[in-house]
């Protein structure tokens, strides 16, 4: 069985996750970090801790053990002045932060995005489906989140390669090279986004003000007022920030995962490719809601720290205790999903926790739903034969504690003509 945190582990952690819950649900670890915290594995204690308000989202709220190591959190967000956002804050504040954005990243917007989403998704494949192979990864999974979160929070054409590359830096995805981001690099990174997003943000609310506004997701976000409030600039800056940064390394894993997941099972892949064929909107969306249950991007729930001491799960929590809610256990929980470790892609009663419960549940759930669906499904329809090019144990997984994906993900094909 690998050890928690090994490379094996990162490679397949299910069989770890699955003895964890069967031995201790909530259990006490050191993270590579040196932080120690809860990992909680059952998916009714994950669901009953995502929800518990004692548990606070703060990370100036929790000990010393980790806040004194300042390991916990995005890299650079503190020094670039990023913390105020929906992540990081418990209410009152994040209640009246999450009602000014919903306001402005609504439904509706994000329905009115999928013919743009179908575009972007089209462009790229043309850049590799002559070609007969490609990395999914880097050439696919990797660039549409980013131009698709660019192009709707209102980032200039010219702009959005810079932000491709800063975004890559942030989560130290490995260039096509094989270059890596170098030491300092990620907080160096954020720190460029920040200053290029007030920027933006002060350019956009002149525009506003001079009555040339447009209708972008940044401008939104300016506009937005409840009982007379607004996002200062401050806010309006951490809050595109963090819908980047939310919003990207999670979707191209689940587009990278669940391309991955469709391809080692051939009679699933089938189902998909029948569904795509047959218009059948009602089986893609499911599929898209078990591939994110099986192997979902987001491993682990953001931090959690205990504002008082509390049992969860038969254990004893200590006030200010970090604790994560380890959502990819739970979601393979077989107290809760009828065998979890099978992908059936027409699963019903499938409420997974891939997307997190309770008042920080994800934001941008319309948006990914919209990527991944368009991603997976026009892949598949025009390139039938999609096949992998290595074997499952050639394939390296990023080790994070938070997210989970792949580096690369190599495919053969017929060419298109
Ligand atoms: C929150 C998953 C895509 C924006 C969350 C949380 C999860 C999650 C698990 C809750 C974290 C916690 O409770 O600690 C995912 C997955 C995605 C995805 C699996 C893709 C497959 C997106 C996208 C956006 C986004 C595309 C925006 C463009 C957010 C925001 C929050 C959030 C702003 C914080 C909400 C709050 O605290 O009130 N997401 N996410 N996410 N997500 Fe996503």
């Amino acid at each position: 069985m690998p050890e928690l945190f090994s490379w094996q582990f990162a490679a397949d952690p299910y069989p770890t996750y699955h003895r964890l819950r069967e031995r201790t649900p909530v259990h006490r670890t050191t993270l590579p970090s040196g932080v120690e915290a809860w990992l909680v594995t059952r998916y009714a204690d994950a669901r009953q801790a995502l929800a518990d308000q004692r548990l606070s989202k703060n990370p100036l709220r929790h000990s010393e053990n980790a806040h004194g190591k300042g390991k916990v959190g995005i890299p650079g967000e503190r020094s670039a002045g990023l913390m105020t956002h929906l992540l990081n804050i418990d209410p009152p504040d994040h209640t009246r932060l999450r009602r000014l954005v919903s306001k402005a990243f609504t439904p509706r917007r994000v329905a009115e995005f999928a013919p743009r989403v179908q575009q972007l998704t089209d462009r790229l494949i043309d850049g590799f489906a002559g070609r007969g192979e490609a990395d999914l990864i880097h050439e696919f999974a990797f660039p549409l989140p980013i131009y698709a979160i660019c192009d709707m929070l209102g980032v200039p054409a010219e702009d959005q390669d810079d932000f491709r590359d800063w975004a890559g830096m942030m989560i130290r995805h490995d260039l096509p090279d094989g270059r890596r981001t170098p030491r300092g690099g990620v907080a160096r990174a954020v720190k460029r986004m920040r200053a290029y997003l007030a920027e933006l943000i002060h350019r956009k609310r002149e525009a506003l003000a001079g009555d040339s506004g447009a209708d972008d997701l940044i401008s939104g976000l300016i506009r937005a007022s409840d009982h007379g409030e607004h996002l200062t600039e401050n806010e309006a800056a951490a809050m595109a920030f963090i819908l980047l940064f939310a919003g990207f390394e999670t979707t191209v894993n689940l587009i990278g995962n669940g391309a991955h997941a469709l391809l080692r099972h051939p009679a699933q892949r089938e189902l998909f490719q029948r569904a795509v064929h047959d218009g059948d909107e009602a089986l893609l969306a499911g599929a898209v809601e078990e591939l994110l249950r099986y192997d979902g991007p987001v491993e682990m729930a953001t931090w959690r720290f205990a504002t008082e001491p509390l049992t969860l799960g038969g254990a004893r929590i200590a006030e200010g205790d970090p604790v994560l809610v380890v959502l990819a256990a739970a979601d393979r929980d077989p107290a809760r999903f009828h065998d979890p470790d099978t992908l059936d892609l027409t699963r019903r009663d499938n409420q997974h926790l891939g997307y997190g419960h309770g008042i920080h549940y994800c934001l941008g759930a319309p948006l990914a739903r919209l990527e991944a669906q368009t991603a997976l499904a026009t892949l598949l329809r025009r390139l039938p034969d999609l096949r992998p090019a290595v074997e499952p144990d050639q394939l390296r997984w990023r080790g994070g504690l938070i997210m989970r994906g792949l580096r690369t993900l190599p495919v053969r094909f017929t060419p298109e003509c």
